[in-house]
């Protein structure tokens, strides 16, 4: 349908958290179709590969008829014209986001006016989580149980244990 209202979640994902599981909810409560985009960045080491982000992110929302997970590079309102997509969906966690999120939107919005930027806020559980901090936790040690899916939390103990047992 013409009218449908697609919406794009950028991110890198690196890994899914519980924060953004809870903002796919409720964008895909409140679009027509929400598309989970990884963005390829080759500048960044990453713990898991784009490959693995994409399996994680169909894992979860393989039950959501309208949650689609994709991967994209290049400038994101491009990735958008492309996909037909009239929103763009961002989290906001706390004020320490809302700067650097708000000159990406108003950037995006004078490279092209017609796709807008969307700010959820997640339920407060989630407000203290990113993933460089889940990643943090996990490799010294700590338990990101509740914080990030089961399979997010099974993946990041394979990852840890393989890279122990290649020190070893
Ligand atoms: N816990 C959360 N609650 C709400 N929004 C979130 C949460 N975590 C991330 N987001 C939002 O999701 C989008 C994609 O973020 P991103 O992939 O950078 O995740 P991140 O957790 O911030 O990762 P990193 O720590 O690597 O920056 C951004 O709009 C970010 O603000
Ligand atoms: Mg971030």
């Amino acid at each position: 349908m013409a009218s449908d209202i697609i919406a794009i979640y950028p991110g890198s994902f690196d890994p899914l958290t519980n924060g953004h599981v809870d903002i796919i909810q409720r964008g895909s409560g409140l679009f027509d179709r929400i598309v989970v985009a990884m963005l390829v960045n080759i500048e960044k080491a990453p713990l898991f590969t784009v490959a693995e982000r994409v399996e994680i992110a169909r894992e979860v929302f393989g039950r959501y008829p309208n949650v689609e997970v994709d991967t994209f590079d290049g400038l994101l309102v491009e990735y958008a014209r492309r996909r037909k997509a009239s929103v763009i969906v961002r989290g906001l966690r706390a004020i320490s986001d809302f700067e650097y999120e708000m000159q990406m939107a108003l950037m995006n919005r004078h490279l092209n006016p017609e796709v807008e930027t969307v700010f959820m806020m997640p339920a407060e559980p989630y407000t203290y989580v990113s993933s460089r901090l889940v990643k943090e936790v996990v490799a010294l040690g700590g338990s990101v149980t509740n914080l990030v899916p089961a399979v997010v939390e099974a993946r990041l103990r394979e990852k840890k244990h393989a890279r122990e047992t290649l020190k070893a």
